[in-house]
Formats: C-alpha cells, structure tokens, sequence
C-alpha cells in the first residue's frame, strides 16, 4: 500500500528519498511524488503516475536540498494521476503533505473548504490535509498539524513540510505506521524500516496518536494534544541485506528458499527438553491462566487467516482447547461476542493489517485478552496485544508470503505444544512434537531440492484456466492457502474445497479442463483422500497429488518427507508454493507485485 520516506540532514535529498521509495515499491503502488526544500526555502515539487523510475525521470538536473518528504500513492480516492500522486500542496504552495491511510469525512470537509473559496487540485482525501493546515491561524507547524488532524476522522500517518517553518518535518499517526529513524546529524522518517534501514537501524516507531518533530540533529515526540511523550529508539535486528534479492531473479524466490532457515531461527532458544515444552517468553501468560482459558479465537487475513487455521487445528489437537479461526475482516463487524475465558490470538506478517489491528481494538474495549502472532517487531498489532510472540521470519518482501505462513505456522505448534503441556500433552507426545520440529528444516531443504521437478508440473498445468485445490482435516488449510497463493501470483482462478465436500457441489466441475490440486497426507484419513482421488479420476479429471508417497490415481505426485501428523501441514504447502512461482514465471506474471494487491493493506 502506500509509502512514506522522509529525510532531513546535510545529504542531497532527492536521491536519498528516491532509494527509500525504491525500497517501499514492493508494499504496492501506482504514482509516486517528492517534495524538498529548495535552495531559496521554496518548496519543490514532482510526482509521476507509475513507477519510481519514471519519478526519477522528471526529477530536474537543479533539485538540490537537504530536507524533502516523498510517497508511493496506491489509490483510493480518485484514479492513479499526476495529479492525484502526493505530495499535495495547498494553494499557495507554502504546505506540502504526505498520507497514508483514509480520510473518512473527506468529502465533508471538502464541500466546508469549497465553500470558503478552496479550489482543490486533485480528486484525493489528502489535499484536504494540506489546505487545513495551510488555514489554520495557530503560531507553529505543530499546532496547525493538529488542529487540522482535529477536524478530520479516518487513518493517517503523514509527513509535513511548511515554507514557513524550514528545517523540519512535522509527521503523526493514527492508524498507519510511522517510523523514525535516528542518525548521526540527522533524522529519517518512513511508514517501513525497510525504506530506512539501509542508513541507521535505531528506530523509534510511534504509537497511535503521537505526533513527532524532526530537525537535523533532534527529534521529539507528544500527543496531538501536544504533551511530551517518551521515544527510546530500538535497534532493527534486520540488516539492509536482508532487503537485497541475494542473487535470486524475484523476493518471492529468495524468500521461499529462506524457509529452513526461517524455521530454524523460529525454533533457537525455545525448546525445553528437560520438561518436553517450549518457552515463549512474551506471552504474558502464567500456566495457571493458560489452564483456565476455554476456548481460542484466532483471527487474520488472507494468508495468516489461513496460518491461523493450521493454528487451530494443532492447538485442539496438541493442548485440547477448543479453537478455530476466523477472518479479522469479518469478525470486527459482527458484533462477536466477547467470552472472558476465550483467548483471542490476533495474526498477521506485517503487524499493521488494519482489518486485525481494528479486531484487537474492539476486543480490548470489551476486556479480552488478545495475544499477538506476529513477524514485525514493534509493529501496531504487537503493541496493541496483551503479550505474544514473533515468528522470526525476516523481512518478507514479495507481496505474496511463503516464509512468514510457514513460520507463522511453525509458531503456532510451538504456542500449541506450550499450551498443551500445561494441560493434558503427555512427556511423550511433548517429545515426539519437539522430535518433528527439529527435523523441519532438513526436511523444507529436501522439498526445496524437487523445484526443477516441480518447474516442470508447473509448465505442464499453466494452460489451466482454473483449478480445484482439495484437502481434508489437516489438509484443508494447506489446500486453502496453496489456492490463495496460485491465485495471487499467477492469476487462475483456484478454488479450495474440502475434500469430504466434493460430492456436495464441486464434483460437478471435473472434467479433462479442471485439474485438482489434492494434499493427501499418510494419516488415518489417507483412504478416505484416495477415494476422493478415485471419484475425480472415474470423471477423467487430472490431478496433481501432494503426499507422502506416490498415489496411483493421481497424473503426477510431489512426494514430500513424513513429519509427525500434527506438524505435516507445514511441509506440504511448501512445494505448492514453488508450484505457484513457477505457474506466475511461465505465464509471464509480476511475480513480486501482483496486480491490484499490496504488501500491507492498511486501509478497511
Ligand atoms: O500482514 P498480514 O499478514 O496481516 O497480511 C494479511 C494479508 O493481507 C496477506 O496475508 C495477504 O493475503 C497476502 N497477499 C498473502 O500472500
């Protein structure tokens, strides 16, 4: 979604601010825009529609300065344009914003500021936000950002740059993110380390609310009311590096590549052998209070919605607490009912999806306690939980995630064989689950090994116009998820059924144009999944089979390593990942930015 860099210090600008957009440009977007302080105080402005190379294109030979903000636009209010790109300026052009986020009353205020004579120049909710704060007769920049921000209801994070204040940035957040960065003589602001990182890793992200001034060598953060706040900066534990494709053609390569590695680091330093358990330190939650939970609601979107749902089924399995998941989406605008003694795990890679961040909100107005399952350290998610754990699994670049399911997942088993050996989970299963955790990574190296065999199915099936995805139980998710990742990544339309539902309805679309996807695990449903196979084969559909040993009626099998039942759902999506990789590459497909999609949605 959309992006924000900023930067103020002695270095030339416009470079600076172009690498950070170039850094964001994998979050999704469709215009891009600068604006710098110019030699003379004035502000300088170019945006582009597309990409930031074209940005980089206008930019005039003169352009220099040491203070600009800049954005990546993916548009809500009003088409992809020149003029609809941020930064907006208001009629003078003394303000200049960048937003991200949604003014929710938009249209409102640009009816009041019409009638006072405002003409706006774009169709967006932003420039609202410039020609508030342009009007607003309070004596400093701060004061007019939050007088404006009074007036307006909705998300934002926004970076400010005002002719009349020179040496700083004015930035707030309400609902998007906002990070700082400190360096030496000077001070960075994005809406992701990622556009940052490359120059200081000592980061302070604000909270909801909080407003922040940077100049050179400064920085202080207060409330919109305007009250001091405390920042202690944080170290990133991401290098730039880990933002680089290492010699990989795309980030969704690189990062499905990176999984053993991924679970490996997911694992260090938790697994207890001496008790049979695992320790996650943040939880927040003492074994007496994990004995008294009686149900867990696990809620996401998308891929982590689909994590959650393993989730789920391995802690009924491994601790015996009822749970199930749920789309964040969905759950925050039913009225759900809030049970003291559910606990409520909150999902998601970014940690920013506005849809989960919205359902942990409303689940803490009334009293629940909301864990956190999430990859990025201090993001809002993490902060508005009770406790939690991260899933360590690096930055994820590629809009579609592999490695962050897969560790989220890996999370999962660990929360759930936590959470059994509290209650009913033998030493013995303890030890069998540990047993299976530490043979993941040798195991994903394995499954990695097959991609040249699965480059071939891939090209075999891309003729495809749709495919069916089937699983049962364990499978199910697995199947859903693997889908969603098709779908994403190289545009067939991929559907996901329970196997045990086939005969309900979906049956009547086999035929030789349908292929079906089937996960057919060596467990006590592995017949049941055969006679699945069969009715498909008996209506001469083709089918590709992901199991645990070559299955008769299926065309082509991808036989991936046993691991305990409860814990092969994590293997068995990682070959239909490469399936998916290599569908997009032989259709020609954006493969790290899919269209229409976004890396972090932090819009409703
Ligand atoms: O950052 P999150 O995990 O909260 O994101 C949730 C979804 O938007 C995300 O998983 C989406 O489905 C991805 N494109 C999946 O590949």
């Amino acid at each position: 979604m959309c992006g924000i860099v900023g930067y103020i210090g002695k270095r030339d600008v416009a470079p600076l601010l172009l690498e950070g957009l170039q850094r964001l440009e994998y979050r999704g977007y469709d215009s891009a825009g600068v604006v710098i302080t110019g030699k003379s105080g004035e502000l300088r402005t170019v945006k582009a529609k597309g990409r930031v190379r074209e940005l980089e294109s206008r930019i005039p030979k003169r352009f220099a300065g040491t203070t600009g903000i800049a954005h990546t636009r993916w548009a809500t209010h009003g088409a992809p344009s020149d003029l609809n790109a941020h930064p907006h300026l208001d009629a003078d052009e003394k303000v200049a914003v960048v937003h991200n986020g949604i003014i929710d009353n938009a249209s409102e205020l640009r009816i009041r500021l019409s009638a006072e004579g405002v003409v706006f120049a774009s169709e967006t909710d932003t420039e609202v936000l410039a020609h508030l704060i342009a009007r607003s007769a309070a004596e400093t920049l701060e004061k007019k950002v939050s007088e404006a921000l009074r007036s307006v209801e909705g998300t934002y994070g926004i970076a400010v740059l005002h002719q009349d204040f020179p040496g700083r940035i004015v930035v707030a957040r309400n609902g998007s993110p906002v990070v700082l960065g400190i360096g030496e003589k000077e001070m960075f602001v994005a809406s992701d380390v990622a556009a940052l990182v490359a120059h200081t890793r000592q980061v302070v992200t604000l909270g909801d609310g909080e407003m922040a001034t940077l100049k050179a060598d400064d920085f202080r953060t207060y409330t919109t009311e305007g009250s001091q706040t405390t920042a202690t900066p944080t170290t990133v534990e991401w290098e730039a590096e880990s933002y680089d494709m290492g010699g990989h053609d795309t980030y969704m390569h690189k990062e499905v590549f990176e999984q053993a590695e991924a679970v490996d680091r997911v694992l260090r330093g938790r697994i207890d052998d001496r008790f049979a358990t695992v320790h996650l330190g943040g939880l927040n939650l003492d074994a007496r209070e994990a004995r008294s939970v009686r149900r867990i609601k696990i809620l996401g979107c998308g891929t982590s919605y689909h994590a959650g749902q393993i989730g789920a089924g391995l802690i009924e399995e491994l601790a015996r607490i009822p749970a199930d998941a749920e789309p964040a989406s969905e759950f925050r605008y039913r009225n759900p009912v809030v049970d003291p003694d559910t606990l409520y795990v909150a999902v998601s890679q970014s940690g920013e999806t506005y849809d989960v961040l919205a359902a942990v909100q409303e689940l803490k107005r009334k009293g629940a306690r909301v864990l956190g399952v999430v990859n990025v350290v201090g993001s809002a998610i993490a902060r508005e939980a009770d406790g939690g754990t991260y899933v360590h699994a690096g930055p994820e670049v590629c809009v579609v995630s592999t490695k962050c399911f897969t560790n989220t997942v890996v999370a999962f088993a660990l929360l759930a064989l936590h959470l059994g050996r509290v209650r009913d989970l033998s030493v013995t299963d303890g030890k069998r689950i540990i047993e299976g955790l530490r043979k993941l990574p040798a195991q994903i190296e394995e499954i990695l090994k097959t991609e040249p065999e699965i480059k071939q199915l891939a090209k075999a099936y891309a003729d495809a116009r749709s495919m069916l995805f089937i699983g049962r139980v364990r499978g199910y998710p697995v199947a859903r998820e693997a889908s969603l990742k098709l779908k994403e990544v190289s545009y067939i339309h991929a559907e996901a059924y329970p196997a045990s539902e086939l005969k309900h309805g979906p049956l009547a679309l086999i035929d030789p144009s349908m292929p079906t996807v089937a996960i057919v695990p060596d467990d006590d449903l592995l017949e049941k999944n055969r006679a699945a196979l069969e009715e498909i084969k008996a209506r001469s559909g083709r089918i590709l089979a992901v199991a645990h040993q070559e299955q008769e009626k299926a065309d082509h099998t991808i036989v991936v390593p046993k691991n305990e039942d409860e814990l092969d759902p994590i293997l068995m999506g990682i070959p239909l990942q490469l399936f998916a990789y290599h569908t997009a590459l032989a259709l020609g497909r954006d493969i790290d930015k899919p269209r229409n999609l976004a890396k972090s949605v932090t819009v409703e």
